[in-house]
């Protein structure tokens, strides 16, 4: 094409102002300074007794544990819930920045590709806005309940799973930042693999648009909105921002790829592979949090501890009595795990419904879907035995 002649971005007229719209409205509602208001204004003795989240979102909803649970305590797991699944996101946000950096240094080397970038820009340092927030509160009522760390983590780089507690162990761990180093080196030079990583970033926010449009409906809906909690408000918020992301998300990868050549095999092939890694974070599914893919045997150690602390009280071995009967039988919890995984599910088949470079199972989702109530049970009591050896010894 001459350099004189429009560009394939620019000649798609549609593609290109929904992507100045979505920028321009982004910048207009940009909700970063009400997230380090709101993260500054911080202070939990001013929400403690109050729930932030609508009630099926708290930790171990719908088990044993949550069954006996006192009202006050019930509060507390709601306000836990809070602190683990933005600890989640906040490991996922710092994944996001990194590569919305590296795919923008390839997509800044197409023309007329500076108002991808640019959005790209704005959406990192708003992420950088919302791991703030999150990561105030979450220290701040760790410190306060447990005087120690239990689902917040220091500041850390890209290359951490994504998913906290995710089904790996210290090999696949090894191999997943391999991966993602690759994959940062192959986002940057590979102008379809830049482009597609936005399949991927579209793919995680899916689940979280299913969670997270619930926990800022919690917000919206007060009788005065400006009294909630300010960890319901940073829920607002944050939703706010991640709907112009996913946007944007969604623009980029069905959109905008079609200004670029079709995939050669190989960059096929590494978008098909990175697929079925967001699969594999999609796959498991616990009573621990609705909505939130941990693997249950990786999170024993963390739940024993919320439970053995001060605020819970209980004695290690009513702890594993206690999470033998929330993890290993069927509960309304688990039963709603399920069915969030089960939407999760339909949703990511509908997202990537018509990408032709997929495999089928890609496609289909066949990896993630690949797990169920039985299974999880088993593959939870088999971990129990192993934890309760280990505590007992
Ligand atoms: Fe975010
Ligand atoms: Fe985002």
């Amino acid at each position: 094409m001459s350099a004189l002649s429009p560009t394939a971005l620019k000649a798609d007229k549609r593609t290109y102002k929904r992507l100045e719209i979505n920028l321009r409205r982004n910048r207009q509602q940009d909700h970063t300074a009400l997230l380090d208001q709101a993260a500054s204004a911080f202070d939990y003795s001013a929400c403690r007794d109050v729930p932030w989240n609508p009630e099926r979102f708290s930790l171990l909803w719908g088990t044993p544990f949550w069954d006996q649970a006192s009202a006050s305590e019930r509060v507390l797991l709601n306000q836990l819930y809070w602190v683990a699944y933005y600890a989640d996101i906040i490991s996922a946000e710092i994944a996001t920045i990194y590569f919305n950096q590296t795919s923008a240094a390839a997509l800044y080397g197409i023309d007329d590709f500076r108002l991808v970038c640019d959005t790209l820009d704005l959406e990192s340092s708003q992420e950088r806005a919302h791991i703030n927030a999150f990561k105030t509160v979450g220290e701040a009522v760790e410190a306060e309940l447990f005087g120690e760390r239990v689902f917040t983590y220091s500041m850390r780089g890209p290359f951490a799973e994504t998913v906290i507690f995710t089904d790996t162990n210290q090999l696949r761990e090894k191999a997943k930042r391999m991966l993602l180093r690759t994959f940062g080196v192959l986002s940057a030079q590979n102008a379809f693999v830049g482009c597609q990583y936005f399949l991927i970033r579209g793919l995680r926010t899916l689940l979280g648009k299913i969670v997270q449009h619930q926990l800022s409906t919690f917000h919206a809906e007060q009788a005065d909105p400006e009294q909630s909690p300010i960890p319901s408000q940073i829920s607002f918020f944050h939703f706010q921002d991640e709907s112009f992301h996913f946007n944007s998300s969604t623009i980029i990868s069905h959109d905008v790829v079609k200004c670029l050549p079709p995939p050669s095999r190989l960059e096929a092939w590494v978008m098909n592979e990175t697929v079925k890694g967001a699969q594999k974070d999609l796959r498991p599914f616990s009573v621990v949090g609705d909505g939130l893919n941990w693997h249950g045997p990786r999170t024993l150690g963390v739940v024993h501890k919320v439970l053995t602390s001060r605020v819970f009280g209980l004695s290690s071995r009513e702890a594993v009595e206690m999470m033998r009967r929330c993890y290993g039988e069927e509960s309304d919890g688990l039963h709603q795990a399920a069915e969030t995984h089960r939407t999760a599910i339909a949703s990511y088949r509908k997202y990537l419904d018509g990408i032709d470079w997929l495999t089928e199972s890609n496609r289909q989702v066949t990896l993630a879907a690949d797990n169920d109530i039985p299974r999880v049970l088993a593959a939870n009591r088999r971990a129990l035995d192993r934890f309760a050896a280990e505590v007992a010894t």
